[in-house]
């Protein structure tokens, strides 16, 4: 899948870009499935609410680990993911910066504060700030699931100040956001944020610097998303003093081959073969 020139503009103007219909209900529930099995993984790279719900599992797309999943590394890998951030790269030379599987659990799962990406990217040695992150609907997703919000336009800001945040009591991940005045000013000058609501199978591209947040899932179903995020291998990190863990600051920038539409399907077959 490309990119058309209508859709790069449309990622440029707003600084995200919705395509439902991406991914089929086979491959989303693949994925569902060894999600599941993820989430019973005791592993470093899995973080929780204060209650014990799984809340986020980073580096699925590895070949090693303990969170490994041939079902996500084949996800990163599809055409239909890696061309459009290709295109809006403008290079063929991208790795993987970090994946992410938020698993907001229903009525459990928490909200994250209004925060640019690169708000805590800066700090992890990047030279340029045009990162792409997609962004995989993997339940259907309504505002009551505590869906994210993107306010339009807000990457033309350049990156914003942000404050330290541990307050968050529910979750285990102190959060970077922007401050109150700043945040109001912005609403009153852009376009409303905008819902990232969708039938499961959607597909986001997002800009780095796009101002973006979520509420608390207050429904009784799980909202369940993958995050991926790309980077030109030539704006890897340069040395910081305290780099944060490969899981989401990786170190390995071996350019992506783009493999096969039918990966997610594919590493299904070869699990139950293994099996057997
Ligand atoms: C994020 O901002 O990276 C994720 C927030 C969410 O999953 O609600
Ligand atoms: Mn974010």
């Amino acid at each position: 899948m490309e990119l058309t020139k209508q859709q790069i503009a449309d990622y440029h103007r707003d600084g995200f870009l919705v395509i439902p219909n991406c991914y089929s209900a086979e491959e989303i529930a693949v994925l569902r499935e060894d999600t599941e099995r993820l989430c019973k993984v005791d592993a470093a790279e899995i973080f929780r609410e204060r209650s014990g719900a799984v809340r986020s599992i980073f580096r699925v797309h590895e070949e090693d680990g303990p969170v490994r999943s041939a079902a996500y590394r084949a996800l990163t890998r599809t055409p239909r993911m890696l061309k459009p951030v290709m295109q809006l790269q403008n290079s063929d030379e991208v790795y993987i910066a970090h994946t992410k599987v938020n698993t907001k659990s229903a009525l459990e799962g928490s909200g994250w504060l209004w925060h640019q990406d690169f708000g805590y990217w800066v700090h992890d040695g990047y030279e340029q700030n045009d990162m792409v992150t997609t962004l995989l609907l993997m339940s259907d997703t309504k505002e009551i699931h505590g869906s994210l919000y993107m306010i339009p336009g807000s990457h033309k800001l350049g990156l914003l100040e942000h404050y330290y945040d541990d307050s968050q009591a529910a979750y285990q991940l102190p959060q970077r956001a922007v401050e109150t005045k700043k945040l109001k000013e912005i609403m009153k000058s852009h376009a409303a944020p905008v819902p990232i609501v969708g039938k499961a199978g959607t597909l986001v591209l997002f800009h780095c610097l796009t101002v973006h947040g979520s509420g608390a899932n207050m429904s009784a179903e799980d909202r369940w998303q993958a995050y991926v995020t790309y980077n030109r291998v030539a704006n890897r990190p340069h040395d910081v003093e305290k780099p944060r863990g490969d899981f989401v600051r990786s170190t390995n920038w071996q350019p992506l081959p783009v493999e096969s539409d039918s990966g997610i399907l594919d590493s299904a077959r070869s699990a139950v073969l293994e099996e057997s």
